[in-house]
């Protein structure tokens, strides 16, 4: 059988940990997948920096645009980050190219994703991005294809793991703020630039995808308020346990009926409830349905094996010719819903 071929531009945290995947679990995939997943070419910046992964293997071609165009490849791996640049060319450089796309890259599916959907749709090809909300948790297939059959009221969780390993490890150890980040820092949970992280904006690029997942709208980023952990001090902790409550950055989206509410912020969650407990770099997120009812999902949000994890999984999917539409509905159809409206409260 013919493999599926994947380029990948981006060997850090997560491109490195593909290959470690791969390698390691390359004969259960190939059997799940009926046919083995290839790694034919990759790129990073640094062709020299050790990765500890062997990379003599496969191609290299420098230019990440050239890439995704040249590669003798079925699939356009993108694990480089970044809103726009290098990212953004790559991608629409694949899909012109009629390659299927993946992307762990939360920024840009949140800003472009909507642009990419319907480049994916027009192409035939598939773009997929399960590792961009909640690393591990397969809460994107969870949402679009478990809770399909719903109407969902509400949306919320804990959606990044640096701020969660921060809060958490603060409560349990009194550490100091920038201590416990660079710590975060060191096992690869962080964003590149950690104020994405620490001011909210990643887990708002996230809210946002839900969403668009969850209402059937486009991702409105530019709707979300945000509002991060950069000020939480040990104290407010204190305060907050001797009153029954943890410090949790949550993002939550619901329909008020006016609007679509959107919002990230550390809020105070009394012990009774789950999130409470959602410690370290878990994320967790509920996802209310008006006939399933409460659905919880909670597992490792950040870190190389659990995003790893995911995104092979879209690789698997498009190995089986499980191309599905991005988000809850072909971009067709989703390009006739009105905007994301936002209900101010
Ligand atoms: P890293 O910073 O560890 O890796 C980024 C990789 O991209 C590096 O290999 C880097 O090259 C390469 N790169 C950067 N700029 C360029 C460029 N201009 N041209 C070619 N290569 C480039 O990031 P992560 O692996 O942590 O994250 C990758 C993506 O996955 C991001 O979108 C991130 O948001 C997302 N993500 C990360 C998670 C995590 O836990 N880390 C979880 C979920 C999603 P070099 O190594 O040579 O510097
Ligand atoms: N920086 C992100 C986080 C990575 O800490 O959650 C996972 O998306």
């Amino acid at each position: 059988t013919e493999p599926l071929r994947v380029a990948i531009a981006g060997l850090g945290t997560v491109g490195a940990g593909v290959i470690r995947l791969l390698d390691t679990n390359g004969e259960l995939i190939a059997r799940r997948a009926g046919r083995p997943i290839e790694v034919v070419a990759v790129t990073a910046r640094d062709r020299s920096k050790d990765r500890d992964v062997d990379l003599s293997r496969f191609k290299w071609i420098d230019d990440p645009t050239a890439l995704a165009v040249e590669a003798d490849a079925d699939v356009v791996l993108e694990l480089v980050g970044g809103a726009d640049g290098t990212a953004l060319a790559l991608a629409r450089a694949a899909l012109d190219a009629k390659k299927s796309f993946v992307t762990a890259n939360k920024a840009m599916i949140a800003h472009h994703g909507f642009e990419l959907a319907q480049a994916a749709e027009s192409a035939g090809v598939a773009l997929k991005f399960e590792a961009a909300v909640a690393g591990g948790i397969p809460v994107v297939k969870g949402l679009r294809e478990g809770a399909a059959a719903n109407a969902i009221d509400r949306v919320y969780g804990v959606m990044n793991g640096t701020c969660n390993f921060i809060l958490s490890k603060m409560e349990s150890e009194g550490g100091d703020f920038s201590e416990v980040l660079a710590e975060a820092q060191a096992k690869g949970f962080a964003e590149a630039d950690p104020s994405f992280d620490i001011d909210g904006v990643d887990a708002a690029h996230k809210l946002s995808i839900l969403s668009s997942i969850a209402f059937g709208t486009q991702p409105a980023f530019d709707d979300v308020a945000i509002g991060g952990i950069r000020d939480v001090v040990a104290a407010d902790i204190a305060e907050a346990a001797a009153l029954g409550y943890r410090i949790r950055l949550v993002g939550i989206a619901e329909e008020d009926g006016e609007g679509l509410f959107q919002r990230v912020h550390p809020y105070l969650v009394p012990m009774a409830h789950p999130l409470a407990h959602v410690s370290g770099s878990t994320n967790a997120v509920v996802a209310e349905g008006n006939f399933v009812g409460r659905l919880f999902f909670e597992g490792a949000g950040a870190g190389d094996g659990p995003t790893a994890s995911a995104v092979v999984a879209d690789l698997i999917d498009i190995a089986r010719g499980e191309f599905g539409p991005p988000y809850a509905m072909p971009v067709t159809v989703l390009a006739k819903q009105p905007p994301a409206p936002t209900g101010e409260r």
